[in-house]
């Protein structure tokens, strides 16, 4: 598959990495692009303090030369900043002998596992007693790697001028767009020691009609674009279109009429969500998405020690309130991600040039 990846890294590790194979060669790789989808991913309100600790900026270690992608794996690296805190923490947990100091090394070591998170089915199946060995990788730290390997794919869409949007809808209940409850909201819950989640949109413009197939189930487009955004922890359901609420309407009301005016295909609603038959078939592909709320609570929930298994109340450590705005904008990326791989399959090339000709050819045969 063209444009596969892998990412490493823990959440306070020395940094975070990700290597992209089959990237053709000569696409233009803009670096403040790539900073700039870093910068948006740690903001938004209610985020934490770590994200205070930490400016991300990409490293790029191989296949890209003079700004232009070589056709080699692309290896990418963020460092962690907090990762110089977390060593001196270890360093001098290292060095303490006395028994008081050995109690301050006992409560680093979690076993107060959180409900909600990758804790229990974690420490279980890889038979961890310390569940910061769980923690430090199914944190969404990894997401701010997952966000370069984005913005390299928006990178390889922008000369075909496929772009992509996100949108926060609500947080809590609370429309977005009203800005003053929102922010007592947040507020009141971060008072309460409680955490918020929320809904967002993504859409996805000029996608040529016919990426993704109808053919076989794991090459539909939705399932492929479903299956990433799920992906991202937290992420709970992923509609297309009208969504749920295909469940209570009429055909009448669900499917998109096609009419045929001045040389165009057109239609006038779009409650497919831009795919139809497991395809894109050309209208804007519209995605929305439902976060949970962030299971790390200052006001922490029943749970277990799972090594005593004594009742405790859950691990609190740094931690967001609410981080609907940055997951919206990885979802975008992860979008970004399956577009490019569903594009560079169809368009195969190995370079820029090949892929273009490829493009302009398939754009005529589809003309009407
Ligand atoms: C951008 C982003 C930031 C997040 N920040 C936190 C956080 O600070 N604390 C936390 O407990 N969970 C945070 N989460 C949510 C957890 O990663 C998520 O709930 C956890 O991985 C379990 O997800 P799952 O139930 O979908 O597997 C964040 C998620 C995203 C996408």
């Amino acid at each position: 598959m063209k444009f596969r990846f892998l990412t490493s890294g823990e959440s306070h590790g020395k940094c975070l990495n990700a290597i992209i194979d089959g990237v053709p060669s000569n696409f233009e790789i803009n670096e403040d692009f790539i900073n700039n989808e870093l910068k948006i991913r740690q903001e938004g309100i209610g985020r934490g303090g770590r994200m205070k600790i930490e400016n991300d900026t990409i490293i790029i270690n191989s296949g890209v030369r003079h700004g232009l992608t070589l056709g080699s794996p692309i290896c990418l690296e963020i460092i962690n900043n907090d990762f110089k805190n977390w060593e001196v923490e270890m360093n001098s947990k290292a060095q303490e002998k006395n028994e008081e100091n050995n109690k301050k090394i006992q409560s680093k070591f979690i076993s107060a596992i959180r409900p909600g998170h990758a804790d229990l089915p974690g420490a279980l199946k890889y038979n961890h007693h310390d569940v910061r060995n769980i923690l430090e990788r199914s944190s969404a730290r990894e997401t701010a790697i997952r966000t370069a390997v984005g913005a390299i794919a928006q990178l390889i869409l922008k000369p075909f001028n496929i772009y992509f949007e996100s949108k926060t809808l609500e947080i809590g209940g609370v429309c977005y767009d009203n800005k003053e409850e929102l922010i007592k909201l947040i507020e009141f819950t971060r008072e309460k020691g409680d955490t918020l989640g929320g809904r967002f949109k993504i859409i996805i413009k000029n996608v040529p009609v016919g990426l993704g197939s109808h053919v076989h189930w794991d090459k539909k487009l939705d399932a492929l674009l479903s299956y990433a955004i799920m992906s991202i922890g937290g992420v709970k359901a992923v509609e297309f279109g009208l969504g749920h609420n295909v469940a209570n309407t009429f055909g009448s009301k669900t499917h998109d009429e096609i009419y045929y005016e001045n040389n165009k295909i057109i239609r006038n609603t779009n409650n497919a969500g831009g795919i139809e038959g497991g395809m894109s078939n050309g209208e804007d592909i519209v995605i929305y998405a439902s976060m949970k709320a962030i299971p790390t609570m200052k006001t922490p929930l029943k749970s277990i020690d799972i090594n005593t298994k004594e009742n405790v109340t859950a691990h609190f450590e740094r931690s967001d309130v609410c981080a609907v705005e940055s997951c919206a904008h990885v979802a975008k990326n992860m979008a970004a991600i399956i577009i490019a791989q569903q594009f560079l399959s169809k368009f195969a090339g190995d370079s820029f040039y090949e892929i273009t000709q490829n493009y302009n050819s398939y754009m005529e045969q589809i003309k009407l």
